[in-house]
């Protein structure tokens, strides 16, 4: 009952002060965003791939009001992007990234979404690595899904992500699927209404399995995001039955959560990516991860109240 609660707030400018000003925000936050600059979080980047993980990494940041501020984020990314390559960790590290910090949602967003990624793409591609973009609420999904086929016209390695809750995601699947593209198959994050999204867990996670097929048996590179243990062994029954080996599909799971999974998965031979997010706009990002599971909530309750 708290999620859709959380998931409200996490669009509220209101909360969004309140919270980010509270003492102890900080320290709680750091769980799920570990850093706020690049400085910051490349010791991070070396001791995960140190032990075998391989990496996502997310600037956050959504929701802006500017063009200057799309220009911020995508120079954020190629600032990013410089560094992985001076530390020769291009090939082990990709960049997720969300249309709306590139400015999707302003005035001629689409073009200017498509503008501002495609440096960043090029950038990580000269690095020998790649971008996927995020899914974000399903107003955003045409506008993304037409940016993702436009830039893999020149860099087909380009990933994107699907959201198991849509309606609509199991005919985007069998069209990611046919056409060969990198795809991350999630639960979905955003509070979306009963027109266009399974309400229900159950309904979810059944949804999840029946893309999470078609993603396996069709011709692209499934990148299954979730923590959930279930789904994650019917993923590598699923990947079996498909005859797909080890390095034909993925495993990604967010930093902060489930971390002792993350090194089983990798000890077992699976590719297993962290998402790891970093910034100083971490607010709508914090939020998401508070409203998928209450017991954080509690958490960061619990500490307020202890100051
Ligand atoms: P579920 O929520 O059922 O959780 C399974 C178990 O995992 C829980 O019982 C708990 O143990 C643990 N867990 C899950 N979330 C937790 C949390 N916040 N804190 C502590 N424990 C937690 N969404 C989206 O809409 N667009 C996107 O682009 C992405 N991108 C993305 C990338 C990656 C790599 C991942 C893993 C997830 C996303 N998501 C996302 C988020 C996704 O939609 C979903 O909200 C979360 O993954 C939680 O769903 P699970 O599949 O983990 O299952």
């Amino acid at each position: 009952m708290l999620g859709p609660v959380i998931l409200a707030a996490s669009r509220s400018d209101r909360m969004r002060r309140l919270i980010s000003a509270a003492p102890v925000t900080k320290q709680v936050v750091d769980r799920f965003i570990p850093g706020e600059t690049v400085d910051d979080i490349v010791p991070i980047v070396e001791e995960l791939t140190d032990r075998g993980l391989e990496l996502t990494m997310d600037v956050v940041g959504e929701d802006i009001t500017t063009p200057e501020q799309a220009t911020a984020a995508r120079d954020a990314y190629l600032a990013l992007i410089d560094r992985l390559r001076d530390l020769g960790l291009g090939e082990r590290v990709e960049m997720s990234v969300k249309l709306s910090m590139f400015g999707q949602a302003l005035e001629g967003g689409h073009e200017l979404a498509l503008a501002n990624v495609r440096p960043v793409v090029e950038a990580a591609a000269a690095i020998g690595t790649t971008v996927t973009l995020d899914a974000e609420d399903h107003t955003t999904l045409d506008s993304m899904f037409a940016i993702h086929e436009e830039l893999r016209k020149d860099f087909p390695q380009t990933g994107c992500v699907i959201q198991a809750y849509l309606f609509r995601t199991e005919s985007d699947a069998r069209r990611l699927a046919a056409n060969g593209s990198r795809v991350r198959l999630v639960k979905g994050a955003y509070k979306e209404p009963a027109e266009v999204a399974y309400q229900q867990k159950h309904e979810i996670d059944k949804a999840y399995v029946r893309v999470l097929r078609t993603l396996m048996e069709g011709e692209g590179y499934p990148m299954i995001g979730s923590h959930d243990p279930r789904l994650i062994s019917i993923a590598q029954e699923l990947a079996r039955k498909a005859g797909r080996k080890l390095d034909e599909y993925e495993f990604q799971m967010l930093y902060g959560i489930r971390g002792e999974e993350h090194l089983r998965l990798a000890a077992e031979g699976h590719r297993m990516r962290v998402y790891t997010a970093y910034g100083t706009d971490w607010y709508g990002y914090f939020m998401r991860r508070l409203a998928e599971k209450p017991a954080n909530l509690r958490f960061f309750v619990r500490s307020m109240l202890s100051k």
